[in-house]
């Protein structure tokens, strides 16, 4: 059994109702600075336009908490997204409705609709208590498919709930086929060593991706804020870095598995500390065993560090990395997650980056290109590798592999 593609639905003649992730930054002034959400699934709504399908799209933005936030609105986006296709995307006033149906409607093959914000409405978030809203929605079109990756570990309305309405009907797109192939498969049967590189401010967010990782990896390279609790956890002074008590106990067991029969988790080896974490803070390199000095916080990973992680990631052949090594917004303490980026720029090796800060580092030092794969999720790619699988995948359509 495999999850119906968007491939195989007879999509000529009929309405497709998409799940995208178009939950894009946008500027004060409303202005989206990064589109790569939005790019991410052309493949998908190209596909259905030039298989004479009529588009229907629906996203979430931001977080409206079930009110008409109009700063939320989808506009930018179908702007956007009209820009990219060189064709009209007419933008529903809401996302479901008596206007929003007589539309979908009138919509003609390789037309597109894009739907309002659907956090606008409660029932997204609780389907399980608005059963009305994910019905309404669902009679907008034949065919539902979800290339929404961002949001998969959402068991939302338009997500995953959604779904039953389309029995034998419920096709995953090209976006979350991609994701799946890099999070799941490629890291399923990796090709060794496998290298994991896991950074970010909290062991709490992360601490079953590096459990799991632990399980799948050779190594685990570990830098960010993280660090801090780990290396507390071994008794050694921190000075006022970030940490997580409630931690030590789950940190002292990770390091105490690491190695046996499981991946080595790495530590730092040195530390950049700062009095405060600013730019033009003042800043001194120290070895992480003789601790850090009071008055000190650890906000990078050291020279030596950096070195001794390159030379792990040379060996590599397959590297996953998630998660900044250090305060990589303050440009003095972004060398060593931009030392690692350009590492990995050069290597062989399948890259794959799991989602948010660590696509962001990729992307401001330009070179998104040079890796195999950047995620679109951020919470969705963190569930994945973990779990294996996410609410909004589970939900689709399973069909026959042999048909
Ligand atoms: C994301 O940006 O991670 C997704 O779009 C999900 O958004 P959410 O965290 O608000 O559910």
């Amino acid at each position: 059994m495999h999850t119906l593609s968007i491939k195989e639905l007879p999509i000529k003649g009929h309405k497709v109702l998409m799940r995208v992730d178009f939950n894009v930054p946008l500027d004060k002034q409303g202005h989206i600075t990064d589109d790569t959400r939005i790019t991410a699934a052309l493949p998908s709504i190209r596909y259905v336009l030039a298989h004479g399908g009529a588009l229907i799209l629906m996203s979430h933005l931001g977080r409206p908490k079930d009110k008409k936030v109009p700063e939320l609105s989808l506009k930018p986006c179908a702007e956007r997204l009209s820009q990219l296709l060189g064709i009209p995307v007419a933008m529903a006033p809401d996302c479901v409705g008596p206007e929003v149906e007589k539309t979908v409607k009138a919509l003609q093959p390789g037309q597109v609709l894009m739907l309002e914000n659907l956090r606008f409405h409660r029932g997204e978030e609780h389907p399980e208590e608005e059963e009305a809203f994910v019905s309404a929605l669902s009679k907008l079109g034949d065919f539902y498919v979800n290339d929404a990756f961002g949001a998969a570990h959402r068991a939302h309305a338009s997500t995953a709930t959604i779904a039953k309405f389309f029995p034998g009907k419920a096709a995953v797109g090209f976006l979350m086929e991609k994701e799946m192939t890099f999070l799941g498969e490629a890291l399923k049967h990796p090709k060794r060593p496998f290298c994991a590189i896991i950074g970010g401010s909290k062991l709490s967010t992360k601490y079953g991706v590096v459990e799991a990782l632990m399980k799948k990896a050779n190594v685990v390279l570990v830098g960010g804020g993280m660090a801090y609790t780990f290396l507390k956890a071994q008794g050694i002074p921190i000075g006022n870095s970030i940490h997580e008590d409630e931690f030590l106990e789950k940190a002292r067991q990770l390091l105490q598995e690491s190695g046996k029969g499981r991946g080595r988790l790495v530590l730092p080896k040195d530390i950049v500390v700062a009095k405060e974490v600013k730019e033009g803070a003042d800043f001194k390199i120290i070895e992480s065993a003789k601790g850090i000095p009071q008055g000190y916080e650890g906000v990078d990973i050291g020279p030596q560090t950096t070195a001794s992680f390159a030379g792990e990631l040379f060996d590599a052949k397959t590297i996953l990395w998630n998660g900044p090594l250090g305060v990589f917004e303050i440009p003095a303490f972004a060398r060593g997650t931009n030392a690692i980026a350009h590492v990995l720029a050069e290597l062989k090796a399948v890259t794959i980056v799991g989602g948010g800060d660590s696509v962001a580092a990729i992307q401001a030092a330009g070179l998104a290109d040079k890796f195999t794969h950047l995620s679109t999720g951020g919470g969705a790619s963190l569930e994945y590798i973990e779990f294996g699988s996410l609410p909004g995948i589970e939900a689709l359509s399973k069909v026959e592999a042999v048909r």
